[in-house]
């Protein structure tokens, strides 16, 4: 069985990117059946364009609040009636019955619990941590707060800047969002002990 991803995008959607490469080999387990946005006009929405899937876009200042919001995304999710729901880069904060209506996961670019949040490259460099990296998570109705499935550390070098060190973190990223993504595909259920995650 080929499981069905949504991913959900509020930018340049290189992971999107990583991901619908990773899709084109059907040994990998999954396809791309949709690609959702908060914003129109962004290069996520052209690369699932470019790939000939469907894309649908939500954005906040449309609805006449957040519940509208929430509401609209939830069903325009669900219409495409994923087996996982993937947040590469997705900017906004769903509401709980969102989040808890899929198996749905994120990726940040910072080692969780550490530097949550939007600003995680640029806070963990403000702290003048040696190691960052890259962290794949259930999501839960906090903020990035969800089980965490899979992390990666990236060294930060003494002359790097956000955008350097964010660079570096993204191809960690790339490819941990892939191989994660994949295995869930393929592997069914992951065995989940409080926080604990172990995939099949
Ligand atoms: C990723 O680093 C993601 O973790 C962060 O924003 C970046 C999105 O990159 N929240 P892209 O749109 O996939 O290129």
């Amino acid at each position: 069985m080929t499981a069905r991803l949504v991913v959900l995008v509020s930018g340049s959607g290189t992971n999107l990117q990583a991901l619908l490469d990773a899709t084109a080999d059907p040994a990998y387990g999954a396809s791309v059946v949709a690609v959702g946005a908060d914003r129109d006009g962004i290069e996520g929405l052209a690369r699932a364009e470019r790939a000939g899937v469907p894309t649908f876009v939500v954005a906040l200042g449309d609805c006449a609040d957040r519940a509208e919001f929430n509401d609209r995304t939830l069903a325009a999710v669900a219409a495409h009636d994923p087996d996982l729901v993937v947040l590469a880069g997705y900017m906004k904060i769903l509401a709980p019955h969102v989040v808890e209506a899929f198996p749905m996961v994120n990726t940040h670019p910072a080692l969780l619990p550490s530097f949550a949040g939007a600003h995680g490259v640029g806070e963990a460099l403000a702290y003048g941590v040696k190691v960052s990296g890259v962290t794949v998570h259930f999501v839960d109705a906090g903020v990035d707060t969800g089980p965490i499935i899979a992390q990666e550390a990236v060294t930060v070098r003494d002359d790097d800047d956000e955008a350097t060190l964010h660079e570096r973190i993204k191809t960690v990223e790339r490819r941990l969002l892939v191989d994660t993504v994949g295995r869930l595909a393929r592997g069914g259920r992951p065995k989940i002990e409080g926080r604990k995650v172990v995939l099949p």
